[in-house]
């Protein structure tokens, strides 16, 4: 068998540690951006959170889907009108499924991360 080239025996793990910060970049949920006045709402700041913890892994970093529903389509907003109700979705599970996260969730993270999907992922 070829020696491998010194050059690139130096260069792949150059290539994969680009690759995995690369690809760290896209699982990443988007961040929350300081509004007109350069603040930052901390509430955002728990949602993106919560959301990076609890909910990505099924619906994906920016709430495109997956496992989970599709999440960042404006589509929530119409199917929930009101926010009681979309915490009680959260709070109790849906389907088959969607866990229920009443006992891993407050009712405060339960809103901020509503807040995180819906000023931040839509
Ligand atoms: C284990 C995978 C999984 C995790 C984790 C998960 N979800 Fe879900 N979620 C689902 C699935 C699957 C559905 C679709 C359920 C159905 O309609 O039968 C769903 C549905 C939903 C819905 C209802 C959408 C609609 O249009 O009715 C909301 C809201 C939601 N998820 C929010 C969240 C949030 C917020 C989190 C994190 C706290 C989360 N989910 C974590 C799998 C998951």
């Amino acid at each position: 068998m070829p020696r491998t080239p010194f050059y690139l025996k130096r260069i792949i793990p150059i290539i994969v540690l680009l690759f995995t910060f690369i690809s760290c970049g896209v699982s990443a949920s988007p961040e929350v951006q300081p509004d007109e006045n350069g603040s930052i709402d901390p509430e955002l700041l728990q949602g993106r959170e919560v959301w990076g913890i609890h909910c990505s892994s099924c619906h994906g970093a920016s709430g495109q889907g997956g496992r989970g529903k599709k999440l960042n389509n404006g589509e929530l907003a119409t199917s929930y009108p009101d926010q009681t109700s979309l915490i009680s979705v959260i709070q109790n599970g849906k389907g088959q499924g969607m866990p229920a996260f009443s006992s891993k969730l407050t009712i405060d993270e339960t809103e901020a991360v509503i807040s995180y999907i819906f000023d931040v992922l839509n």
